[in-house]
């Protein structure tokens, strides 16, 4: 069985991970220095956010040199160094491949504003009037997706920061150049990539208006996506790595072409249905409480479909993009421990190849910012404007940008309770959460009953069971407010039930024993029926 199916991968954003050198950033040398904890964890494989050379308008996901390290992060020989200490714990290094889309700082972009034809055809322009965009599609970080160039009487697509320019897929020319940033890294020693937002590469034929929304129906898995990443796999030998593709607001259909093996694509998609069941009419900035028959049906959905289909999940409830699940669909404060493990167990016995985002093995929180001032994230300061623009008071936006703001995820890795919880000895880049200074690395590894031990043994029992990377999944107990599931492997068994309520709750329930409990603790079980206490998880095994 292919070895993506039994790991755990671990994910690090360089620049809130550990400082090396004091200058309040994050570096690669001070990833190289943790390097033991996270082989302790277990983790088989580390996802790094992009380190590649980039003006870091959107913190590196601006790329102005895919086969360049950025200072700010350290060099080229720390890059190499961190791959060989990697290595020699058994640990692989994903690295993330932002080929929609390069930096307008890259040189393709430049020397395509500098005039020349070859490097227009790199990116989309569409000849325009200045006040006439060609379509009505909009950013994903707010505005228009297009920018108009007055020197070149042209407009250019971005469908992120107008920053970051999309490349033009249909062009083989700018197809050769991606492969071989992908041979540049694989001959390094690279076995693992992720792609950024790879299912919007494959632009449509005509470029329309898109009548009732924001433009995504028009460009999302588009016409040729199937051919290029079969194209790209092909060319430099990807089905020999690990790969996933980050895959924007997509279908089940499309993530089951992308995995299945024989169509020779990618090992496995992250999808986003099941992260917006708190976006009210699906607008991440207005809130709602988490709708829970929602979230059950779609992890049954895409659970047993992609299982019917042969195709693969990657299994996430956090990333640097993603506010911290804790504090979104558990308790983080009368239940912490408990709901940060049901929401662990949750997510990890389930059929697919499980995403750890760093700090989240320790409980960390949402940020929590008072003040504008604290935000760094360009969607978040872009929103703020947009939002006060639409007339919202600065209480109701600082409320959104509190649930809401990527910058949730990317406060500073808490490895310990002194001044800026251990990540640097200067200034960080951005502040540390002033609540739960008790989610760190070095309280928790001395406590069997910490978040951190809990991911440990979930971990290990990975790769103890076979049924949890090979067995089929069929969801069960369909109580409000309960996600339970079953996987069978032969005559293998285990039961999951959670609770993501903070009431208790009694399930008709089997299992003779206990393999784990998010209370540590032995499970109400009576007469075929299990009571659940707020924000328990259990998994029972026959
Ligand atoms: C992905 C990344 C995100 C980035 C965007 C544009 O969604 O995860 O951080 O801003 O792509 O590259």
């Amino acid at each position: 069985m292919a070895d993506f199916k039994r790991s755990v991968v671990y994910q690090i954003y360089p620049k809130s991970f550990c400082d090396s050198n004091g200058d309040g950033v994050g570096d690669l040398r001070g990833v190289t220095s943790r390097l033991d904890y996270i082989r302790d964890l277990g983790a088989d494989y580390i996802w790094l956010t992009p380190f590649f050379k980039s003006p870091q308008r959107d913190n590196g996901y601006d790329v102005a040199d895919y086969c360049s390290v950025e200072p700010m992060f350290g060099t080229m020989a720390d890059a190499e160094e961190l791959l060989r200490e990697a290595e020699k714990r058994g640990i692989g290094l994903m690295l993330d491949m932002v080929f929609n889309h390069t930096s307008t700082a890259h040189e393709w972009f430049q020397r395509a504003m500098a005039g020349e034809k070859k490097y227009q055809d790199y990116y989309i322009f569409r000849e325009g009037a200045p006040d006439a965009p060609p379509t009505n599609w909009q950013s994903k970080f707010g505005g228009s997706a297009w920018e108009y160039v007055p020197k070149l009487k042209k407009w250019y697509l971005h469908l992120f920061d107008v920053s970051q320019a999309d490349l033009n897929w249909d062009n083989p020319a700018v197809r050769e150049e991606l492969k071989n940033v992908i041979r540049f890294w694989q001959h390094k020693g690279v076995r693992a990539f992720r792609f950024d937002v790879v299912n919007l590469i494959s632009k449509p034929a005509v470029f329309a208006d898109d009548p009732t929304g924001d433009g995504r129906r028009c460009y999302t898995d588009g016409p040729h996506v199937h051919e290029y990443l079969q194209e790209l796999a092909r060319d430099t030998g990807l089905c020999e790595n690990v790969t996933v593709g980050e895959m924007s607001s997509t279908s089940l259909a499309h993530c089951i072409r992308y995995t299945k093996p024989e169509n020779k694509e990618l090992s496995m998609t992250f999808s986003f249905h099941h992260l917006k069941i708190d976006y009210k009419n699906g607008d991440k900035w207005a809130l709602q409480a988490p709708d829970l028959a929602q979230l059950r049906d779609l992890f049954a959905t895409w659970q047993e479909g992609m299982e019917a289909g042969g195709g693969w999940n990657a299994l996430f409830w956090c990333n640097h993009d993603q506010p911290r699940v804790v504090s979104r669909l558990g308790d983080d404060e009368k239940y912490w421990k408990e709901s940060a493990k049901m929401l662990a167990l949750c997510i990890h016995l389930m059929r697919g190849t499980p995403y750890v985002y760093q700090g989240e093995e320790l409980g960390m929180t949402n940020a929590y910012f008072e003040d504008i001032g604290q935000y760094r994230d360009v969607e978040s300061l872009n929103y703020y404007r947009i939002l006060q623009e639409q007339g919202l008071t600065e209480a109701d936006i600082m409320a959104r940008l509190m649930a809401r703001s990527r910058d949730n995820s990317r406060t500073p890795m808490q490895w310990n309770a002194e001044k800026n919880a251990g990540f640097t000895s200067g200034t960080p880049w951005i502040d540390v959460p002033t609540r739960k200074s008790e989610a760190n690395a070095e309280a928790e590894k001395q406590d069997e009953a910490s978040i951190l031990s809990f991911y440990k043994r979930l971990i290990r029992l990975r790769k103890e069971r076979d049924v949890i990377a090979e067995g089929d999944i069929r969801f069960i107990c369909d109580v409000p407010g309960i996600i339970a599931y079953e996987r069978t492997l032969g005559n293998e068994k285990i039961a999951v039930y959670c609770n993501f309520t903070g009431e208790s709750i009694a399930v008709p329930a089997n299992g003779q024993r206990c393999l784990m409990d998010s209370y540590e603790d032995v499970p109400m079980m009576k007469d075929g029926r299990l009571t659940l206490r707020p924000y328990e998880g259990i998994a029972m095994a026959d």
